[in-house]
Formats: structure tokens, sequence, C-alpha cells
């Protein structure tokens, strides 16, 4: 049950005689910070008050005198300006907490409204390096995908693989040009993301060279209108010169943002330059830029040659980002990737066209879209399609097949302008009714700020962040190792600590901002990290193993509980809390409603187990609802980090 949406509940129903619609006012009913003001708090006369014209208190008071909430809470009182401070009677919180005791859903309901999911997550372009962009979007994903079924909803996890776009071309033409036949038998992978790079490298050169003359006109440009700016004499008027200072600083600013990629540009080439054998390839490949697309053009005609070769390189790649799936655990219901959508292209442009939402401009097929700069071009000029066109296939097929109620996109923020058009063009096109979101997430950065990067920068990259996560977990586990477990056992506990510090690093943090990689933080025994609450989840047990009692037993029990202690009444609410973290979670598609739950509920039992003694409680009765209350604490941990893909040790 969550205790908060009830509590709203009642306010609404209360609320309804004073205004139309208590839906915003409803959020300014929380959970108190501190027991002294109760355990919920209700701030919505103070905004009410000046709404109404009225004081607050006596708004307040109205509120109270309709409330019907006796059953949950023993005291409401208005304190101060007119706060509405709500303590729940204790008697309710056992009758919740024994539900929840018997419940393998540990008292959190199924949502009312059972909605359909298709969630689009990991989708990492095969044939490209996996980078730690990756691991953020196929956890945040594996998340929701956990969170939203375990609320009653139905999802189905759509891993949009890139494997039908220019990479490929790049490949084959690095095959095709500068296979090292020895090395592709031996690692075709490692060779395939060799060549990968090589072609890369060898693209951004000629073309670097090529832009070098438009970075230089900006710059000159750029600094004119600076000193333009400049020249302008003092009007005398405050507000206008003000106004020309302000203009001055962003034509400033952007003169140097000008120059910055004038000289990164310039470096990258003067580097590249500085190697002979790389010189002599570009020299011999001057047209590499346009070869690579005429390779992908090929394929996606059906070209014999470079379809087998794709036929042959594809399983290749999957197998290798399968097994980073493998160690994290994650798993899909369908691998459409953007291959599997090429047949559908052309029909997706035509009805576009039918519908009049597409139209020709300059050789292109163009979707213009209300508020947008720049149209969605779904069809270049020389017929090839575009991630857009894919994009719109794949909308169009998901609703055939599954006809979902809500699609979520699980992508980096950088593609939010692409999702805005796709989202735009696919309501015109038919799809209006469809909640579609970009579930957007920032960048990983390294300690030195700048995005993170992977130690050996190659395939075996993102595998390597594994072992090192890995590694770093066996050291922490054995330094903590009262118990002395078998060196086998220590090395599967790590694994299921690195494993899950991983995870539960990224999901821990609010997923729109960036966050800095560290391997120290994420397996810090204090913080809020998986590795904290995977040790509070076998301390708790060990009381059981210790004690040598049967959990399931003495829940089976007619044990009563017992909230005499404050220590007691506060992890006691706490645990009640946990379907509101869940809802909170689906409500905006944020795992850290989660996470710092978790971290609070084990803060709660630290305390709990500080000031109550639990084995030697002092009468059998105490002993076994404080050991209920362990143990729901210990169910409540577990099943919540397994939401987040994060797996628990009995032994640590
Ligand atoms: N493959 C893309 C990339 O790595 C992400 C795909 C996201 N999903 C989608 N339907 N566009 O950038």
């Amino acid at each position: 049950m969550n205790v908060l949406a009830i509590i709203r509940s009642r306010f609404r129903s209360a609320l309804e005689s004073l205004i139309d619609d208590p839906a915003d006012v409803l959020d300014m009913i929380r959970t108190s910070q501190d027991s002294k003001f109760g355990d919920y708090q209700a701030n919505c006369a103070m905004p009410l008050g000046k709404r109404l014209d009225k004081p607050p208190r006596e708004i307040a008071q109205q509120i109270v005198d309709s409330l019907e909430i006796d059953d949950l809470c023993d005291v409401v009182e208005i304190a101060g300006p007119g706060f509405i401070n709500l303590r729940l009677r204790d008697d309710f919180l056992i009758d919740q907490l024994t539900a929840a005791v018997h419940d393998d859903r540990l008292g959190v309901d199924a949502a009312t409204i059972q909605r359909k999911y298709v969630i689009d997550y990991s989708s990492p372009n095969v044939a490209k390096p996996m980078h730690v962009g990756h691991i953020r979007s196929t956890v945040i994903g594996d998340a929701l995908c956990k969170i939203l079924r375990f609320l009653g909803h139905e999802v189905i996890s759509d891993n949009h693989l890139g494997d039908w776009g220019t990479q490929f071309g790049m490949i084959l033409y690095g095959y095709k040009n500068f296979r090292d036949e020895q090395s592709y038998d031996t690692s075709p992978v490692v060779e395939l993301s060799r060549l990968y790079r090589l072609v890369v490298g060898l693209i951004d050169y000629h073309s670097g060279k090529q832009k070098l003359p438009q970075l230089e006109a900006d710059v000159i440009a750029r600094r004119a209108a600076v000193e333009d700016q400049r020249s302008l004499a003092p009007s005398g008027d405050k507000q206008a010169d003000k106004k020309v200072v302000k203009a001055l600083r962003r034509l400033e600013s952007q003169a140097d943002a000008a120059r910055q990629t004038l000289e990164d540009s310039q470096r990258k080439i003067a580097e590249f330059e500085a190697d002979a054998d790389a010189m002599a390839l570009a020299a011999a490949h001057p047209d590499i830029p346009r070869a690579v697309l005429r390779e992908t053009a090929a394929l996606h005609a059906g070209d014999a040659e470079n379809l087998s070769l794709w036929n042959e390189f594809l399983p290749q790649c999957r197998a290798d980002i399968q097994r980073v799936y493998d160690r994290l655990d994650i798993k899909f219901d369908v691998e459409h990737g953007e291959s599997f959508y090429h047949d559908r292209l052309s029909a997706v442009v035509q009805s576009m066209e039918q519908a009049e939402l597409a139209r020709e401009s300059e050789g292109a097929t163009c979707v213009f879209l209300d508020g947008f700069d720049t149209p969605m071009i779904i069809r270049k000029q020389d017929g090839a399609y575009l991630y857009a066109t894919t994009d719109l296939a794949t909308i169009d097929y998901r609703m055939q097949e599954w006809s979902p109620d809500a699609m979520l996109y699980v992508v980096d923020h950088r593609q939010g302008e692409h999702f805005d058009k796709l989202f735009a063009a696919a309501r015109l096109w038919r799809y209006g009714d469809v909640e579609f979101q970009h579930v957007s997430f920032g960048t990983v950065l390294g300690e030195d700020g700048r995005p993170y990067k992977t130690r050996t920068g190659d395939t075996v990259g993102l595998e390597g962040l594994l072992d090192e996560a890995e590694q770093k977990a066996y050291e922490v586990v054995c330094e903590n190792d009262v118990a002395g477990m078998p060196d086998e056992q220590r090395r599967k506990v790590a694994s299921v600590v690195g494993m899950g510090a991983l995870k539960y690093a990224d999901l821990s943090h609010n997923r729109t901002s960036d966050y800095v990689f560290s391997y120290d933080k994420m397996l810090n025994l204090k913080g809020n990290t998986a590795t904290y609450m995977q040790y509070a989840y076998a301390r708790v047990r060990s009381i059981f193993a210790r004690g040598q009692l049967d959990a399931d037993e003495l829940r089976r029990s007619s044990t009563r509980i017992v909230l005499g202690h404050p220590a007691e009444r506060e992890l006691g609410k706490e645990l009640l809390r946990f379907s509101e973290a869940l809802e909170q979670s689906s409500a905006d598609y944020r795992p850290n409603h989660l996470t710092n739950y978790l971290f609070d509920l084990a803060k709660r039992y630290s305390t709990f187990f500080e000031e109550c003694h639990v084995l030697k409680a002092g009468s059998d009765e105490l002993r076994d609802s404080r050991l209920i209350l362990c143990d729901l604490t210990a169910r409540t941990i577990r099943c919540g980090l397994a939401l987040l893909g994060v797996d628990v040790v009995e032994k640590m």
C-alpha cells in the first residue's frame, strides 16, 4: 500500500470543497523530514490562502475539518502559519507491516491502471566499439523494465541494434582494403574494431582538411564582428550601453569557441600528419569519405559481396556484445536491429508523402515540423534513408505488433533533438495518443571532468571495465572477509559486488546529470552504494544464521509486531515507503528514487540495530517482533536491489 498516495487521496476529497482542481497542491503533501512534525506533512494551506485570499490557518482548519483520515492517523494538528502535521496510528502501521510480512510483494500493490510499454534501450551500434555510455542505457533501461513489470505493467524490451548504418560501410571498406588476414582469423572482432578506427581516422583527416578553410574563415568573420561591436561609441543611454556590452561578450565567446574549434582541428591534423604510415594511407585513399558511403549504399542495395560480408561480420559482433550482456545479466524480449526495418522504409516515406507531412526540398524528402529550425530528412538526395526513417518504421512496426500505450527510448541526451522531431512527426502521422518519452541521460565523466574513456579504448574496453570492477571488488571483499571464505567463494562474491557496484553507481545518480566514474566511490562501504546495501543485507541475514533461526517459520508464526521504541517505529514507517519509491521511479522514469529509498532504509535499519537489541531483546515476543522487522528489511533490500538488476549474497 502506498501510504502517501492514500493520504493524498483523502486530502483530494477534503480539498474539493475549496478548489476545483486540487492536483497541484496535493504535491505539497510529503513525508516529514523530522518526526517532530509528524510522519507526513501537508503544506498546501499557505498557497491556498494566497489564492483564496484568506488566512492560511483558517484554510488549514477548514481542510482538517473535512478530512476523513481517522483510520490512518491519530494526530492531525495545525502548526505555525498553517502546516498540517499528520501522525500515523501505530495500529495502522502494525497492520500494514503485518500484511507486508505475509506478502511476496512486500505490500506493494500493482498499479490500478496497467499499461503496456515498449522500452528501447542499450541499442549499441555493432561494429563500433561499445563504450561506457552503453552501460548507462543498458542498466537504466533494464531497471525500468523490472520496476514497471513489478508494478504490474506489461513491458516489451527491445534492443534496437545499430546493425545497418554507415559504420558497416566503414568496416566493409576497411576489410576490403586494409585487413590483416592473420589477426582477422585469430580475433575477428578485434581486427574489425581496428579497421573501424583506422577508417574513422582517415575520414576525419580528409574531412578535417577539407573543412579547415571554412573554420579559418569563420574565425576571421567572428573576430571582425567583435571588432565592429567594440568600435561602437557609447551612446550615453545606460540601458542601451549595457546591451551593447552584453552583445560584445556574446560575440567574444562565439569568437573564442570558433578559435577553439579551429585549433582542435589543426592539432588533430598535425598529430595525424606526424604519422608517416597514416599519411601514406591517407594519400592512397583520398576519396575515402565517399567510398565508405558507397559501400553502405551497396550493402543497402543488396550487393552480394557486401551482404555476404555483413552476414559474416554481424554474428561475430553480436557475440562480442552478448558477452557483456551475459556478465551484466541483461536479457531482451526482442532485438530488432535497424536492418530488420530495411524493407519497410520506402513505404514509410510514401505514407508520409501521402499524408502530406513530407515533401521534396532540394532533392531530399523532408518533414517540416512546427517549432524546429530544420526539417527532419527522411530520404536523402541520393535516395538513401536515414536514422529517422528507420525510427519511424520502428514505431509503426511496434504499434502494429504490440499496440503499446507508451514507448520509452533510453538514449544519451545528445540525441534530444532527433527524438523531439521523431515524436512530433509520429504524432502527426498516426500515433497522437501514444506516450513517447526520450528517457535521456548525461555523460559518464572521468576524474578529469572529461568524458570517461576506457583505458584500452577498443572493443575489449568495456569488458576491461567489467574486469576491473570485479578485481577491485575482490580486493574489497578480501579486506572485509571476517568469515574467512575460500577463494572460490570470494571470487563469486566479488563478481556480484563488482557488477552491482557498477550498475548501482549509474542508477543512483539522477540520470539527467553527468557523473564521475570512480571505482573507489562505487565500492565505498559507507556511501550510497550497492556494496553498502549488499553488506547491510548480508549483516541482517547473518543474525538469522548466528541464531540458527528460520525466517520462513518466523513469518508464518503469529508474532505480533511491536513498535514501542522510536527506532522501531521509524524503521517500520520506512519499510512501508517501498511502494512510494517504486511509484515515484515509474512516474518519471528515474531509478534513483529507488536507490535513495534503499539508502534511507539501510540507515534507519542501522539506527534501529544500534539502539535496539534483537537476539537479546528481553522477551521472546519482542525478540521475534524485532527479528521480523530485520527480515522484512532484508527482503525489501533484496527485492529493491533485484529491481535494479543488482544481486545480493548471503555472506560477505
Ligand atoms: N544505435 C544508436 C546509438 O548508438 C542508439 C539507438 C537508440 N534507439 C533508437 N530507436 N533510435 O547512438
